[in-house]
């Protein structure tokens, strides 16, 4: 079955004749897409990744992975944004949050951390807690090689390697993915002698999940990584052939733009299992950096349900009509517990003996599109078979092709993020970074 898009449940909002008229808007998206005629059209180097990628690179990722499972005992992933959402969305959908708390054993790898995604001090000591005395490795990935949250993480972890093992040892135990020739990144891994991976030139830190950057992570986690490349191939094949009310990746993108001109400016994407956390969170980027820009784009906002069903439930029910859902729908969790027969039965529960946890999980979902449609909130559903390796290579990609038409359809460049060198200008001038002194006083006059 793959990845399917229904949008049954959104029909009382939309009708065929609307369907109908932005078809032909999503099909010349479509065409400026693969024929690289947009804007951005230097970084479109992700359309065709799952067939064209580095075979080379590709296995010398999975030796790397093989090696940093043996010697160490814990991972640490230094990145930011497009530099760890993916991975860090693929380690839960994928091992499960609480993969860290397995025994080794069960695990069969190390322990995986991300940091260098904050500025945190309390995170990157509790980091440095965990880790302990035990064995570790690091890699740091940044595409500019300049980033200033992992750049200042990595001198950390980087100081405690060259202090546990020397510099050589150290040297073996830094992985650095980032840009083939420039950045300050790529300037110490080749002074130190660390292996390095490449991101391509034409591929944006949020589009750059099935590269180096979410690969290299998500093979460490014991993860299959050509199931993944498989998944991703497939579903480019749906995206770039198949006829507009067959193509998930067309429709998706179609129809959130007509629910953004009816004035419905917030998605929510929902999930009903937690391993989808993270998945949402890399959608919120991609779908944040590549719209919102020129005062345009949709607001992407992600729940977790049923979880929370009983915090913002009461305002997708009920509150300001400015939100459709779309849920991520994985059919077969993999796991089935069931609910048995307790005598008496004080929680009143009998009613559900012999039902599996699933299956209320599933009428609790159903009952939820229901009501929330009622309420006035369109829903989409994206089904999944199962949350394997696969169906997230399939997720990613549809995503990110939707993306790049649905960004041109918006009439944005979907490709550039402009608005985010502007918190980096204010810190650099107050941190007192040379050539940014003029910025400083005026900073300094208003705070
Ligand atoms: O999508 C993007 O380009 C950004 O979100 C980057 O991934 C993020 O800013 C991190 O940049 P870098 O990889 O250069 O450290």
């Amino acid at each position: 079955m793959g990845l399917t898009f229904n949008y049954k449940q959104a029909t009382p909002f939309l009708s065929d004749t609307e369907i109908r008229n932005i078809e032909n808007e999503a099909l010349e998206a479509r065409e400026t897409l693969l024929k690289g005629t947009g804007e951005g059209r230097d970084f479109l180097g992700w359309v065709d990744l799952p067939l064209n990628y580095d075979k080379e690179e590709f296995s010398r990722i999975k030796k790397a992975a093989q090696k940093i499972r043996k010697e160490s005992e814990v991972f640490v992933v230094i990145g930011i944004g497009g530099s760890y959402l993916g991975a860090k969305a693929a380690l839960e959908f994928l091992k499960k949050g609480l993969y860290n708390n397995k025994t080794r054993d069960q695990r069969g790898g190390p322990e995986i951390y991300f940091c260098g995604n904050s500025i945190s001090t309390v995170y990157i000591k509790d980091i440095i807690d965990v880790i302990g005395d035990r064995d570790f490795s690091v890699n740091i990935i940044s595409k500019s090689g300049t980033t200033t949250e992992p750049a200042v993480a990595f001198r950390v972890f980087r100081k405690l390697l060259e202090q546990k093992y020397g510099k050589a040892g150290a040297a073996s135990r830094i992985y650095a993915t980032t840009d083939k020739e420039k950045g300050a990144l790529k300037k110490s891994a080749d002074k130190e002698g660390y292996e390095t991976f490449v991101i391509p030139d034409n591929v944006g830190g949020r589009f750059s999940v099935l590269t180096a950057v979410g690969l290299l992570p998500i093979a460490v986690s014991g993860a299959n990584i050509d199931k993944l490349m498989l998944g991703a191939q497939k579903q480019r094949d749906h995206a770039i052939n198949d006829d507009f009310k067959k193509n998930p990746a067309l429709l998706y993108a179609a129809l959130r733009n007509i629910m953004l001109r009816k004035g419905k400016s917030v998605e929510i994407l929902a999930n009903y299992d937690p391993c989808v956390h993270y998945v949402s969170e890399w959608w919120k980027q991609l779908y944040g950096e590549s719209e919102g820009k020129d005062h345009k784009g949709l607001f992407p906002a992600a729940v977790d349900l049923t979880t929370d069903l009983h915090s913002l439930g009461q305002f997708i029910q009920d509150g300001s009509r400015i939100m459709f859902e779309t849920i991520i729908d994985i059919k077969n969790p993999g796991e089935k517990i069931l609910v048995e027969k307790d005598e008496a039965n004080t929680d009143g529960l009998n009613y559900l003996q012999g039902e599996a946890i699933d299956y209320i999980n599933r009428c609790a979902m159903k009952g939820t599109i229901l009501a929330h449609t009622d309420g006035g909130v369109p829903n989409f559903v994206i089904k999944l078979e199962r949350a394997n390796e696969e169906a997230l290579g399939r997720l990613f990609y549809f995503f990110e092709f939707a993306c790049g038409v649905s960004g041109y359809m918006l009439g944005v460049n979907p490709f550039n993020q402009p608005g985010v060198e502007s918190y980096k200008k204010n810190m650099f001038a107050l941190l007192g970074k040379p050539g940014y002194e003029h910025e400083r006083d005026e900073l300094l006059e208003r705070l």
